[in-house]
């Protein structure tokens, strides 16, 4: 370690010295030469096999070296998916980063690793800095001590732009601070089958809010991208979200129309905000593999959207294309179609080097077609200030992450991202007085798996669990623990056994329920990348644990962690309370126990419709009018809780909508008023929410969508006025011949506390010939 600081001292006075000798440097070592002119001097200097390297990335060091300690004989020969490349070690991979033929890692995990490679790669002959990424999806939570927020689907639930675009600022830092500067996220996805074990990483089933979500996040990470504050964003996946059966990668079969009205516009939307870099999905769309589909990368993404920044592949599924789309024969003629649909930058591997750069010298790909790429790629580590600040710093480091101001910012924000789902009773907020002792129990009681997929285990007294939330809240309460292990699939029944036993002797139970989530154990998880469900109740012997619990006869309280929808219908009908808590995050025990015990009155609504049963599924809120034309025998389309619904600990009252137009012309607003009012004896904030139904239009419209919402802080017995502006854009659609347009005729607002029409209260306007 001393050593890497020597050196790194080191290699940064070389820096500063070549930053002296400013006239004899290269325009490119010039920090106040235009950028556009440090690429180009830049790329007329590197040979071919630096263009073609900078254009790849490899998974770090540690992990190769980590790796090769665990893996069989049998998987250090053929195995890809762990990130282990058969046949070549560490040193290879340190060797060609000395060479300067590698442009980017990623997996890499500390600080200390990021520095090592820099510092290796400033051996190469032009020096050019490397760009490290690294999933930091809710927080850089991959990396040990870096503050862990609420997962997205979270997040989305508290329907707070501004906390998410506060989230990728202080992200950004830590990353810094860590010396990684490439986040591949958000995840602008939108989700509309439950059964897919990443909805956790999206803001859900909403294009509008993924919208809002991925905007400000975007510019939450990037800023203006030109200080070394700031980190690259990449939307992703492009162009996925709904594969057949809820599975990761699997086909999506999408109309044009569905595409454009559903899952295009939070990418239009975040180009427009800046996303600088973006990341294909592992899916076909329509019989292309996203990651040769050129309509997809060049006509719409850059000839449509007017897209700048650069497109990488995800995880090798370049070569994917050879082994399971079949579409193309070998992997150099996998990255040959690649590369000429838009692709500019390989995630990542061996067979990238060699077979692009013979594409090229065999005349198939021009050299002024890598040539774009490789600018695009520079252009970024220029902007982002890496060839100045290649490296970070321990003191600054330890400064920054996980520091009490972030800390505030994940409490705050999992408090707001955590629903209440039912409360018969008034059970909640629980009276400390009358429950005395009270079980705690299920997978999810005192288990680091609160934090959600996409972390990696944490110090210990870092992770509030829901034991220690409620002791840490309620100090006096006597909380009886039973052990269920943090595996649904072999629950131990005997461990069931003993909490129905003390349940008989506690005054109230609650139960964690929900999935396993933590990538370590990647193949004991039961949700998260690559681990989806076929169907959505609780795993295992929970459910079993629930209901014998529930009949000691005392109130019980279900808690559910999990980062997709499950359908708790059992639970729901028969237990006093239900908390959706999502992935929580490192805070995630002290809020739910926050919330329990009413230090927090809960505000969040669902960011995704939880199906009574996998048969519901497609079960979304913004359906064609249609889709439920003959019901469903022997049960109901009903879901068991709708997008936009959360209780309170206070009710609101919605009244006296009022529209400042009833008749408009094609590009006019209206201005909706409502009166909101709290009518209970707690301050809380409702998260009011516009919907607009196009009555009679010539395409099939939804029966509403999301078009707008506001956090309104009400305190008890207040009311406010709260007022929306109907813009065109919400209200213009594909029309019958795909023209975006308004058509004229009549819409209905409707304003409420969630997307029930029970909930809403609506009026109505006509948009005029
Ligand atoms: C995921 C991506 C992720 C990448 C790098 C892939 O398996 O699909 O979302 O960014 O791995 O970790």
């Amino acid at each position: 370690m001393n050593n890497l600081l020597t050196l790194i001292t080191a290699a940064t006075m070389t820096l500063t010295v070549s930053a002296n000798n400013r006239e004899n440097a290269p325009i490119y070592k010039n920090q106040k030469a235009p950028i556009e002119q440090r690429v180009n001097d830049l790329l007329s200097r590197m040979t071919l096999e630096e263009k073609v390297g900078q254009m790849n990335q490899f998974v770090g060091l540690e992990h190769i070296r980590e790796n090769s300690k665990t893996m069989s004989a049998a998987d250090l020969a053929t195995n890809t998916a762990s990130a282990f490349y058969p046949g070549i070690s560490d040193k290879d991979v340190a060797n060609w980063t000395r060479q300067g033929l590698i442009g980017s890692f990623l997996h890499v995990l500390t600080l200390e690793e990021a520095n090592e490679l820099q510092l290796l790669n400033m051996k190469s002959r032009l020096k050019i800095p490397l760009i490290i990424g690294i999933d930091a999806i809710h927080g850089n939570a991959k990396c040990q001590n870096n503050t862990v927020y609420p997962t997205n689907i979270g997040l989305a639930s508290s329907f707070d732009v501004d906390m998410a675009y506060k989230i990728a600022r202080q992200t950004a830092l830590e990353m810094r601070a860590m010396n990684m500067q490439w986040t591949f996220n958000p995840n602008i996805e939108v989700a509309r089958d439950p059964r897919w074990g990443r909805c956790g990483e999206t803001y859900g089933e909403d294009t509008y809010l993924v919208t809002q979500m991925g905007v400000a996040t975007v510019k939450g990470y990037q800023r203006n991208m030109d200080t070394d504050q700031d980190v690259l964003a990449c939307i992703k996946h492009f162009c996925g979200g709904t594969p057949v059966n809820g599975t990761n990668g699997a086909p999506a079969d999408l109309s044009e129309r569905t595409l454009r009205e559903v899952f295009f516009p939070p990418y239009i939307a975040g180009v427009k905000a800046g996303a600088m870099s973006l990341m294909t999905a592992h899916n076909e769309l329509n019989g292309i593999p996203c990651h040769t589909n050129k309509w997809l990368m060049q006509d719409l993404l850059r000839n449509e959207w007017g897209y700048k920044g650069f497109i990488v592949s995800d995880w090798m599924d370049i070569e994917h294309c050879v082994d399971q789309h079949h579409t193309a024969k070998d992997d150099k003629d996998a990255f040959y179609q690649s590369i000429m649909a838009g692709m500019d930058m390989h995630m990542h591997g061996l067979e990238w080097q060699e077979n692009v750069c013979a594409l090229v010298r065999e005349g198939k790909i021009k050299e002024s077609r890598i040539d774009e790429s490789v600018r695009r790629i520079l252009d970024i580590k220029f902007r982002l200030g890496l060839f100045e600040h290649p490296y970070g710093n321990v003191k600054i480091r330890d400064k920054v992450i996980n520091n009490l101001e972030h800390k505030q910012t994940a409490l705050e924000a999992t408090r707001n991202s955590i629903v209440l789902l039912k409360n018969a009773n008034g059970l909640l907020p629980l009276d400390a007085s009358k429950y005395k002792k009270v079980l705690v129990t299920g997978i999810n009681a005192n288990d680091q798996n609160i934090m959600g997929d996409w972390s990696e285990p944490q110090p210990e007294n870092k992770v509030s669990t829901v034991l220690k939330g409620l002791q840490q809240i309620e100090p006096n309460t006597h909380f009886e623990f039973v052990d269920q292990g943090w595996d649904p699939r072999n629950m131990d029944p005997k461990k069931v056994d003993e909490a129905v036993a003390k349940a008989k002797d506690c005054d109230l139970n609650i139960v964690c329920c929900g999935e396993y989530m933590m990538r370590f154990r990647w193949t004991e998880r039961t949700s998260g990348e690559d681990t989806d469900r076929d169907n959505l109740d609780l795993v295992g012997l929970q459910n079993d644990l629930i209901k014998r619990i529930y009949e000691s006869g005392k109130p019980t309280i279900l808690v559910i962690i999990s980062g997709h929808p499950l359908s708790v219908t059992w639970a729901a009908e028969h237990l006093d309370a239900i908390i959706n808590a999502w992935e929580p995050g490192q805070f995630g025990g002290q809020a739910i126990a926050e919330i329990l015990y009413g230090k927090v009155n809960p505000s969040a609504k669902l960011a995704m419709t939880m199906p009574r049963s996998v048969g519901q599924i497609q079960s979304i809120y913004n359906h064609k009018p249609s889709a439920f034309f003959h019901p469903v025998v022997c049960g109901t389309s009903e879901p068991l809780y709708p997008f936009g619904f959360g209780l309170s600990y206070t009710t609101y009252k919605y009244s006296d909508l009022i529209l400042d137009k009833t008749n408009i012309q094609k590009d006019g607003n209206v201005k909706a008023s409502v009166t909101i009012t709290n009518n209970g004896s707690r301050d809380g904030v409702e998260i009011a929410q516009l919907y607009i139904h196009d009555i009679v239009a010539s395409a099939e419209r939804p029966v509403k969508e999301l078009k707008d919402f506001k956090r309104v802080y009400l305190k008890a017995g207040e009311s406010k006025i709260v007022e929306f502006t109907i813009t065109p854009d919400k209200l213009a659609f594909y029309d019958k011949n795909m023209h975006y347009c308004v058509e004229p005729g009549d819409f209905e607002v409707l304003i409420g506390g969630s997307s029930r029409n029970t909930d809403e209260i609506k009026a109505k306007f006509t948009v005029d010939e």
